[in-house]
């Protein structure tokens, strides 16, 4: 069986009759010919229709059809260097088109339009090309995810959505009814990975979480997609060394694969090419130095508020900021406060507390995509982790039993696949890189 000819492709089927199904996504008109930029989902081109080659009767439907009408359209591609698209450079010189539905009045058009307007339309929206492009990247890196793991000897493991407890702390669980019982939608698969290591030794799952996020902040979402491997045997060091392994690889074969849509993005690929392992390892004692640095040197009194702090306290979104704007990879930082960091995190040895966790913090002032710690390992002391954090002891009783039977070191993360689509793609609102975002004010569409 051929495959049937697709956009992305037209390079490949110059001077050939080919047959487009799609949409209209653009046309303009010039005595007589008439310029059909046509949408199939897998790019753009432009479809020239002749007035004396395809009739009157036809160029006068073609030139009545409203923004996003579906037809099909068969004619021979041929090279065009002015011709735009994605990709640019070539036309199909229409011979016959069939008209599927004349779109009427289709509500998102050339002109500008508020982004809640955008938002309640997204339904549509997703056809702009902006939105068409984002889409595209985020499966690509996907695809590059799960690719890393599983050629890296990771098993995919999945892990539940419906769980009796908390594990990322207790206020943001969204409840539900499970029969006669509480349950929480996961808000991470990582207590469920660490009995899978024991079994498989390197694991990983990947899939949807919820967090109930009373904020309304550029990096938030009531529902995103995390990949979360977990490794027995491993150390904080070994976990820095992977991620930074694992990160470096997603974003360069984003680039090989998608610089097409990365460049429809205004995307600057040279920020991206230059993300290649070692990342920058600093401590957290070492990152408020150089905050309050930044903070001494900045003489506007809003920015110097914003970026107040104390050793002790976690960062805000604009101390993220401000940090990795000094450097232009991808920068760790480990050790944080035992008391703003979950509770199964292991200590750090002869300093309780500070604990062996790090996140990673994407430049160009995106902050945190990654989260992850060497796992506590002593039965007794997450005992009291977990009495401290007021967590109820009894689920927590086979989370604790993995400690009895051959407990090793071992680690693991979580990425946040949105924050990480927002940083490849450059763009500075999370709410984009997901098809139908949740977040405190929109379930719907
Ligand atoms: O730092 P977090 O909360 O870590 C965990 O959940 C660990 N259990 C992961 C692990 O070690 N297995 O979340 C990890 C990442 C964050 O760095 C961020 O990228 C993303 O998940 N994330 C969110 N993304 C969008 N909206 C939210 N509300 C997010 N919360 C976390
Ligand atoms: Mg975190």
């Amino acid at each position: 069986m051929t495959t049937p000819f697709t956009i992305e492709r037209v390079a490949d089927h110059v001077g050939e009759r080919v047959t487009v199904k799609g949409w209209l996504y653009a046309a303009t008109h010039k005595g007589k010919l008439l310029f059909l930029r046509l949408r199939d989902g897998t790019g753009i081109i432009q479809a020239v229709a002749y007035r004396p080659e395809v009739g009157d009767e036809l160029f006068e439907r073609l030139a009545h059809l409203g923004q996003e009408s579906s037809l099909i359209v068969t004619g021979v591609v041929r090279a065009n260097d002015r011709a735009p698209g994605i990709p640019a450079g070539y036309e199909i010189g229409v011979e016959e088109a069939q008209i599927v539905q004349n779109a009427v009045d289709y509500p998102i058009t050339p002109k500008e339009h508020g982004t809640e307007f955008l938002m309640d339309n997204r339904h549509l929206w997703l056809r702009s090309s902006q939105q068409w492009a984002i889409m595209r990247v985020r499966a690509t890196i996907k695809r590059a995810i799960i690719d890393y793991f599983d050629d890296h000897g990771f098993i995919n493991i999945d892990t539940p959505i419906l769980t009796p407890n908390a594990a990322e702390g207790t206020s943001n669980l969204f409840e539900v009814e499970y029969f006669d019982e509480k349950a929480y939608l996961a808000q991470t698969g990582q207590l469920y990975n660490e009995a899978n290591i024991m079994a498989f030794g390197k694991v990983y799952c990947f899939g949807p979480t919820f967090r109930a996020e009373k904020s309304k902040t550029r990096r938030h979402l009531a529902e995103f997609w995390m990949v979360e491997p977990e490794l027995a045997y491993c150390d904080l060091d070994d976990l820095m060394t992977l991620e930074e392994d694992f990160i470096s690889y997603i974003v360069q074969t984003t680039l090989e694969k998608r610089a097409a849509e990365l460049e429809l993005l205004g995307r600057d690929l040279t920020a991206l090419r230059n993300v290649t392992a070692p990342f920058p390892r600093i401590s957290y004692d070492e990152a408020i130095e150089r905050l309050h640095a930044i903070r001494e040197a900045t003489d506007d009194p809003e920015q110097k508020e914003l970026l107040a702090i104390e050793w002790g306290d976690d960062f805000g979104s604009p101390h993220e900021t401000e940090l990795t704007k000094q450097f232009d990879k991808p920068v760790f930082v480990y050790g944080y406060p035992s008391a703003v960091k979950a509770f199964y995190m292991e200590p750090w040895p002869g300093r309780p507390e500070v604990c062996k966790s790090v996140d990673l913090l994407a430049p160009e002032g995106y902050g945190e995509i990654i989260g992850g710690s060497e796992r506590m390992s002593d039965p007794d002391l997450l005992l009291e982790a977990i009495r401290r954090h007021e967590l109820p002891e009894e689920h927590y009783k086979w989370y604790i039993e993995l400690r009895h039977f051959g407990s090793v070191p071992h680690s693991g993360f979580g990425l946040g696949l949105e924050r990480t689509v927002a940083w490849i793609c450059g763009i500075d609102h999370i709410r984009q890189t997901v098809p139908f975002p949740r977040t405190l004010n929109r379930l719907t569409p």
